[in-house]
């Protein structure tokens, strides 16, 4: 099939990009308000009854333990590191992307699995699971605007013209992009990856000669390809609201890799500057997770997945000090695991991630309510033909 064109796309802001500052504050308390207190910032959450808007934080606690020790074993709840306190404390597993999707998959008892994450990751899980598993995810706004930064129909309409004419591509994407995505790349050769795995999944390819249009990341794809030895000049980014991706022929042929312009709304808000103070005046090391931007991973003396952030700090020696560039619900556990160490965000600001955010206490209490009702409130599925190709994708990652 020969194309002749990509279309642009109406400039678009996801909402969940609009939202990330609500939740910006000053100081460095993350407790929960009541549901009816967050919604005065005017967030677009999914509605849920009355009676859970004016419980207050302690309520909601008690009756989630009640309802977990009521549903017992029938239930598993997996729980990301960007998640507040009081949801996290309920996760019978915690861990990044790749962990998570790994528990899942091996996952086999529960019939009920909760994911207090985001809507790809549960998507994800839904995909590991069996048929006769259950994913459900608490608010089913909690999405991710960098997923939200790559409609699936643009992706395929990208693929299929850079495909057409330079038959070398490989298409890779990230785990934080829709189950349709990942579909796509199962379909033609490609696999997802997440920060742990992004440089093992590049190199397979580059090692072979291919060229990889990668999804939605522009940060992660970037940093990738440089590690591993890819010039500056030979990464170009897939603008989607461009003819083309706003790239010409010739670039696509020339190009090694491609990016598409998505970002974490989160991971960027770190910069050089922020790097400098914490190096120059509180002599810090620094990480960061590989979705700054590659002038704070040049700057930074450490980059890696969330994992690979914990797993640095827990067991570096006593007194040592750390600026950290990763969401502020992990800095902040890191800081109160590793007393003996000195742990700060590199960002002064205070900004959760908005999607993750919108996992309050008082939705999980919601589902669980539901499951020991007998009702499956909002179970995330994928349907079956997604299902295969994107498992293909899945399991090349799993490989890796
Ligand atoms: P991890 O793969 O480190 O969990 O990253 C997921 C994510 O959404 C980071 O922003
Ligand atoms: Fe998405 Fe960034 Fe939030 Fe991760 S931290 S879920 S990439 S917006």
């Amino acid at each position: 099939m020969n194309i002749k064109s990509y279309q642009p796309r109406k400039l678009s802001i996801p909402v969940t990009e609009l939202e990330q500052a609500s939740f910006c504050q000053l100081d460095d308390n993350l407790r929960s308000k009541t549901l009816e207190e967050e919604f005065r910032s005017g967030v677009k959450w999914q509605k849920v009854p009355n009676r859970y808007l004016k419980m207050s934080p302690a309520e909601i606690d008690s009756e989630v333990k009640r309802m977990k020790s009521i549903i017992g074993s029938k239930l598993y709840i997996l729980g990301h590191h960007y998640q507040r306190e009081e949801v996290i404390k309920f996760a019978d597993t915690t861990g990044d992307s790749f962990k998570l999707a790994l528990e899942a998959s091996k996952e086999k008892n529960a019939e009920f699995i909760v994911f207090c994450g985001v809507h790809f990751m549960a998507e994800t899980a839904d995909i590991l699971t069996s048929a006769n598993q259950k994913v459900i995810l608490p608010n089913m706004a909690a999405g991710c605007s960098m997923a939200d930064m790559a409609p699936s129909e643009d992706v395929q309409d990208a693929w299929n013209f850079v495909s057409s004419f330079s038959g070398n591509y490989v298409p890779i994407t990230y785990m934080n992009s829709t189950a349709a995505i990942k579909s796509l790349c199962g379909e033609n050769g490609g696999l997802v990856c997440t920060s742990s795995n992004a440089e093992k999944a590049f190199a397979k390819y580059l090692e072979k000669g291919k060229k990889i249009f990668f999804f939605p990341d522009q940060h992660l794809g970037r940093n990738t390809a440089l590690s591993l030895g890819v010039n500056l000049e030979e990464i170009k980014v897939w603008n989607p609201f461009k003819l083309n991706g706003g790239l010409s022929n010739e670039e696509i042929k020339r190009a090694k890799v491609l990016v598409w312009q998505g970002h974490c709304s989160v991971h960027t808000r770190f910069t050089v500057d922020q790097v400098e103070i914490a190096k120059n005046e509180k002599h810090a090391k620094v990480i960061v997770h590989p979705e700054c931007t590659n002038e704070v991973v040049k700057s930074s003396d450490y980059t890696g997945s969330t994992e690979y952030i914990i797993d640095v700090v827990s067991n570096s020696s006593p007194g040592s000090v750390w600026g950290i560039g990763t969401e502020i619900n992990l800095v902040k556990r890191l800081s109160l695991e590793n007393p003996d160490k000195e742990i700060f965000c590199l960002d002064p600001i205070v900004c959760p991630c908005a999607t993750m955010y919108r996992i309050h206490p008082a939705y999980l209490l919601w589902v669980l309510d539901g499951i020991a009702a007998g009702l499956v409130i909002n179970q995330v599925e994928v349907d079956f033909e997604t299902k295969v190709n994107s498992k293909i994708a899945l399991d090349r990652m799993l490989e890796l």
